[in-house]
């Protein structure tokens, strides 16, 4: 029999690092990445009543109802690859009916990510973040810039990443985590995002090498 797949959830406040880790974690474990904030863009792009209702929420940095959220997860992490493969669920859980919502239909994780990083440094990471819609990399114009000028000129920024709006994300995530945490408690790493990316990962890889070993020796016995 084979080992069964990583089943991952990964959190922390706006602009903390969750997608730039999971595209870390993606390289090195293979795992499918399923965004919920890429996921409700999506949404947005394709011109859906849903995608209309969403970006409403999205705007005022609130959460998009449950609906449309859990059900929208739901599906992606149902797909054949995010079972054969494993899954890293990013930003999501972020309520109480959330995560129940998803535990109805069977998914539970093996680990949960906390990243913590001081409120100082978000707004920075979040009005310099920038993203390239060829490849989907995450940039920074200070800390990560673009390789090329061709790269550099294509690069676009999300509606949400003013000042302003992070200050109101930030209030909503404040507003959840404990709930979300105390769910998890059993189950939490956190780890230090204050960080540069690489040591932030070294964190994440140690637990995810000891989980996999794990699984494998209760394979074994
Ligand atoms: P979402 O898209 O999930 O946004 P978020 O939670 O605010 O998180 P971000 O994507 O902004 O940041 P990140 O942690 O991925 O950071 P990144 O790696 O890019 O959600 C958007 C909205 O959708 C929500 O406000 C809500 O309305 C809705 N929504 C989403 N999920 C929902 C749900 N479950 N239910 C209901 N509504 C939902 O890094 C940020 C920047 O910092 C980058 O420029 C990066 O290069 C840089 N950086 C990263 N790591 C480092 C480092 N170690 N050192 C220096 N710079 C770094």
């Amino acid at each position: 029999a084979n080992v069964d797949p990583l089943k991952i959830m990964i959190s922390g406040a706006p602009a903390s690092g969750k997608g730039t880790q999971c595209e870390l974690i993606k390289n090195k474990y293979g795992l499918v990445h399923v965004a919920a904030g890429d996921l409700l863009r999506a949404e947005i792009a394709s011109g859906s009543e849903n995608g209309k209702r969403a970006k409403e929420y999205m705007e005022k940095g609130q959460l998009v109802p449950d609906e449309i959220a859990v059900m929208m997860v739901k599906d992606r992490l149902s797909q054949p690859d995010s079972q054969e493969k494993g899954w890293l669920l990013d930003g999501y859980p972020r309520s109480l009916s959330q995560a129940t919502g998803l535990k109805a239909y069977g998914f539970e994780p093996d680990l949960f990510i906390l990243l913590e990083v001081s409120e100082d440094i978000l707004v920075e990471r979040v009005v310099g973040r920038r993203l390239d819609p060829v490849t989907g990399k995450i940039y920074h114009l200070k800390y990560f810039p673009p390789e090329t000028e061709e790269i550099a000129a294509r690069l676009t920024q999300r509606f949400d990443d003013t000042e302003e709006k992070v200050k109101l994300r930030l209030h909503t995530h404040n507003q959840n985590v404990e709930t979300v945490l105390s769910l998890y408690e059993d189950i939490t790493i956190k780890v230090k995002g204050n960080a540069p990316k690489e040591d932030v990962f070294v964190q994440i890889d140690t637990a995810l090498t000891k989980l996999l070993e794990q699984k494998k020796s209760a394979l074994a016995a």
